[in-house]
């Protein structure tokens, strides 16, 4: 049993004050279950401040970015050992957000999970297709290409100490989410594409689903075969809506 991780992408909103109060509120909520592990990724700025919060509690603490350097002449890159210093243990690497607005290409990230790796932590690779890619049949073509380049990079065993998010771009806080069914193929196609090349490997790897995900679709979504949890942007800004989705998961287990 993989287990369920459902993961909160915070992106760049909140302050001080609304971090403190939305990791208390997830800390006092989270459920006891072994197998549905919480993770929350708050911007840099407050990863200290959750960190200390987060203290002893279950909840794990994630960046939503990293350098693909160690260190050095990179203005306002943060490497992958200061995340680690911190207490950072999953870093968020290729995010359509940063594909499409930051410029990055499938072999920055493909170093940037490589980086997390090397600096100790789990990367969470973003995979996924625009709807006009969607609508001309490239969905699995456009995975592949994302997919292989870190394949290329880091290898298959590599797997073996990462999480996959699949998150289709058309639903990423659009509040259309993919049906349980279009999510489960692609992660079946996915999980496929790695059984290929280590059948161990990728039974053992999470796949999330990230697009759109609330308290009453996130049952429907994990309840499929290949789908390991969430990552979670609007609704883990709410404790209230994330812990319903944890909730979910824990109805699964
Ligand atoms: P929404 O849940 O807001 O659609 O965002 C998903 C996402 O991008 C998580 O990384």
């Amino acid at each position: 049993m993989r287990g369920y991780l459902v993961a909160g992408n915070w992106k760049m909103n909140g302050s001080t004050a609304a971090s403190a109060e939305l990791v208390d509120r997830i800390i006092a909520g989270a459920p006891a279950s072994e197998l549905v592990e919480l993770l929350v990724c708050p911007p840099f700025p407050y990863i200290s401040q959750v960190a200390d919060k987060l203290g002893g509690s279950k909840v794990r603490l994630g960046a939503q970015n990293v350098s693909e350097h160690e260190s050095g002449a990179f203005t306002g890159e943060t490497a992958g050992s200061m995340l680690r210093e911190l207490g950072c243990e999953y870093v968020i690497v290729g995010h359509s957000e940063r594909r499409a607005l930051m410029g990055e290409t499938s072999l920055i990230v493909a170093l940037k999970f490589q980086a997390a790796q090397q600096a100790g932590m789990t990367p969470i690779l973003c995979v996924g297709e625009t709807l006009e890619q969607r609508e001309a049949g490239q969905t699995e073509a456009v995975i592949d290409e994302q997919l292989q380049a870190v394949l290329e990079l880091a290898g298959i065993e590599a797997f073996n100490s990462a999480v996959i998010a699949y998150e289709p771009v058309w639903a990423i806080g659009t509040g259309m989410t993919a049906t349980p069914e279009q999510a489960q193929d692609v992660h079946r196609h996915i999980r496929a594409t790695l059984e290929s090349l280590h059948e161990s490997v990728a039974e053992g790897v999470k796949i999330l689903y990230g697009g759109s995900v609330k308290g009453d679709n996130a049952g429907g979504l994990f309840s499929n075969p290949d789908i390991d949890g969430g990552l979670i942007g609007g609704a883990s800004l709410k404790s209230t809506d994330f812990l319903a989705i944890a909730q979910a998961a824990v109805e699964l287990v």
